[in-house]
């Protein structure tokens, strides 16, 4: 028998890879789906009603799920990775060096994550809570079904004692339609700094949704992208390869496949700057000529110059956040920053009545 390494290399137990782990591993995965098929219609009407209004506006924007499809995942995936992306691996370094000290504040607890995509950084979690002995749980919520399920069989394989509880689900299903844990507690956890790309009132609705998702006592991790430089915003989206200017380019590809319109990327540049006085970098597709799209029976004019915002990524300050969460019956527990206060994981409690 080969053992299996941890695909991150972290610190855990070497495992061995027989059937008979395959077959357990499949009765230790729960999947639950929260967006009902039979919604699928609604939500395309729905979906195709909002991009077309949105591109109506005097500033055309897009909400930023268009850049998650297969291609746009796996190039985010690819942004994770560039030497001037700093949020990712900064965050991990964080997680890495002080996911013990998260993992006694909390004590045992069901990890709950929020958009867990590859669930890579959420392994020093695992790893910490794993170090506390009892049950190890973890609950990952995302809308791609087929990310969920491979990064949870990979984590299964990995982890012999964990139970995974898998949401395939909007983060909305899945705030309103969680059911609790049979743990003493459990740990929200939204990292990647995921809160910066809502407006400011859609970050107050998701706390609001977190405190009715909550028992009191139950914890909530979350990591945060802070101020910084504008030179190192305004590099860390506009990288030297082009791959954010390639994920920026593909919402075009994306809403041509689903929608039926017809963009034509040649028409469209990619665009990001850091806005200081909103404080938020902004990602746009800027038009280099006037012409017309249609998406359906519906035609857009589009003028040389203009442009359609497909993304804010707002960057925090630690004090802001705290004081928001503590607006929101949240706690504040612990910050945990990296050298360099670049980025900071929060943790907070429910507060106790
Ligand atoms: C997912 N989100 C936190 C990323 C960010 O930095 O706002 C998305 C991204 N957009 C361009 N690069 C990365």
């Amino acid at each position: 028998m080969e053992p299996v390494k941890n695909t991150t290399g972290s610190k855990i137990l070497a495992t061995f890879q027989t059937p008979e782990r395959e077959v357990n591993i499949e009765s230790r995965l729960q999947l639950e789906t929260y967006i009902a098929s039979a919604d699928h219609h609604a939500v395309e009407a729905a979906d195709r009603r909002e991009v077309l209004s949105r591109l109506a506006q005097p500033q055309k924007t897009l909400p930023a799920k268009y850049f998650y499809d297969a291609r746009g995942s796996e190039l985010f995936e690819e942004i994770c990775g560039l030497p001037e992306y700093y949020p990712t691996r900064t965050e991990a370094w964080i997680l890495d060096r002080y996911a013990g000290e998260i993992a006694s504040a909390t004590g045992l607890c069901e990890l709950v994550e929020l958009g867990s995509g590859s669930s890579t950084k959420t392994r020093a979690l695992l790893d910490s809570y794993c170090n506390l002995g009892g049950a190890l749980r973890y609950s990952p919520i995302d809308v791609s079904r087929t990310i969920l399920t491979d990064s949870a069989r990979q984590l299964l394989r990995d982890y012999p004692t964990l139970r995974v509880r898998g949401a395939i689900a909007t983060y909305d299903h899945a705030l309103a339609s969680l059911p609790p844990t049979d743990l003493p507690s459990r740990m929200l956890v939204f990292l990647g700094s995921s809160l910066g790309n809502l407006t400011p009132g859609e970050c107050d609705r998701l706390f609001d949704q977190v405190q009715g998702f909550l028992d009191a006592g139950e914890y909530f991790l979350l990591g945060v992208d802070l101020h910084k430089s504008t030179a190192q915003l305004e590099a860390a989206y506009n990288d030297s390869r082009g791959v954010t200017a390639e994920f920026n380019l593909n919402v075009l590809a994306h809403l041509n496949r689903r929608f039926g319109a017809n963009f034509d990327r040649a028409n469209f540049e990619h665009w990001a700057f850091y806005n200081e006085g909103d404080r938020q970098i902004e990602l746009h597709l800027r038009c280099l000529r006037g012409h017309e799209v249609t998406i359906g029976d519906r035609s857009i004019t589009f003028t040389e110059g203009e442009t359609i915002r497909t993304e804010i990524s707002r960057k925090f300050d630690v004090e802001a956040v705290w004081q928001q969460l503590d607006r929101h019956d949240l706690e504040p527990i612990n910050v945990w920053r990296d050298p360099q206060n670049w980025f900071a994981s929060i943790l907070s409690r429910r507060r106790v009545r």
